[in-house]
């Protein structure tokens, strides 16, 4: 990816702050409904929901874009692709990170909102309402939290590290479903977490609260703006076998970079556990 050209610094400070405007928009309106939803509804797979709380901040988002970046195309999670003569960016929107934990009123969920120049993530907002930070990373720029430099972990082992990862939503459709890996490294580390918002969990490891994070089966609005939070915060980001990451694979190993071999290794040398409904005895 060395060989894709960039936006000028000026340009990433300008959609920056777009994002971050827009991101803040869509923030309140989830705390407006907060505890307070009119609709829960599954997106057609078990368990993947949508809230009108999902599109009322999205609907805030693309207000922001509309206003200040019309010719800029889009792929936001709730209304798919929206086209735009600037065929050089792609926004990639989730107005609701972590909507399960939302609905739930788990209080651990983000907006997320990246931009990809040429194909690469250059420009990353990640907002969690409830824990009052705003990550904000641009190619080039750094990594903040609230506006305060951040840095990935220093932790240079697996047994004293504390990862993330999360299971997609047809995990119960396929083998291939995280289980065996999450069992794995929560037995050779200090613990893995399921945080529920893949933005929340690379924004941890950009900060250095996690020291590593996988998962498989997501989408670009889930990792675009973290993946540059890692990278500008000093950290990882590849396809499990370490080869360079590809968005449309949505696997993704993300680590403070110490990490990234060894959490690599044990990922691609992990046989799947398979469907739980088997476990049992009787
Ligand atoms: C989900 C969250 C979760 C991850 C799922 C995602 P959503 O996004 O990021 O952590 O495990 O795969 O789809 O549906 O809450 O926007
Ligand atoms: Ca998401
Ligand atoms: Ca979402």
């Amino acid at each position: 990816m060395s060989n894709v050209s960039l936006p000028s610094l000026k340009d990433l400070n300008i959609f920056l702050d777009i994002a971050t405007e827009a991101a803040l928009a869509a923030g309140s309106v989830l705390q407006q409904f907060w505890g307070n939803l009119e609709s829960i509804e599954e997106k057609g797979r078990s368990g993947d929901l949508v809230t009108n709380a999902d599109r009322a901040a999205e609907a805030e988002i693309l207000k922001v874009f509309q206003r200040h970046l019309p010719e800029h195309p889009i792929l936001a999670e709730e209304s798919g692709p929206i086209a735009g003569s600037q065929s050089d960016y792609l926004w990639a929107i989730d107005p609701l990170d972590g909507t399960t934990n939302y609905a739930h009123q788990y209080p651990f969920y983000a907006v997320s909102i990246g931009l990809l120049y040429q194909g690469k993530p250059v420009v990353g907002v990640v907002f969690a309402p409830f824990l009052n930070e705003l990550y904000r990373a641009a190619t080039g720029l750094g990594a903040t939290c609230n506006r305060q430099p951040i840095h990935v972990s220093k932790t240079a082992t697996l047994a004293n590290s504390l990862l993330v990862t999360g299971f997609a939503y047809d995990r119960r459709e396929r083998d291939d479903n995280n289980y065996a890996e999450f069992c794995r490294l929560t037995h050779l580390t200090q613990g893995v977490r399921r945080g529920g918002s893949a933005a929340v969990d690379l924004a941890f490891v950009a900060c250095g609260r996690l020291d590593g994070y996988w998962e498989r089966g997501l989408s670009p609005w889930d990792l675009a703006a973290g993946i540059v939070l890692v990278e500008e915060a000093g950290g990882r980001v590849t396809a499990y076998d370490h080869s360079p990451f590809q968005m449309d694979s949505g696997r993704i190993l993300a680590t403070n970079g110490p990490l990234h071999e060894p959490l690599g290794d044990v990922l691609q040398n992990t046989r799947p556990l398979g469907n739980p409904d088997q476990y049992q005895t009787s």
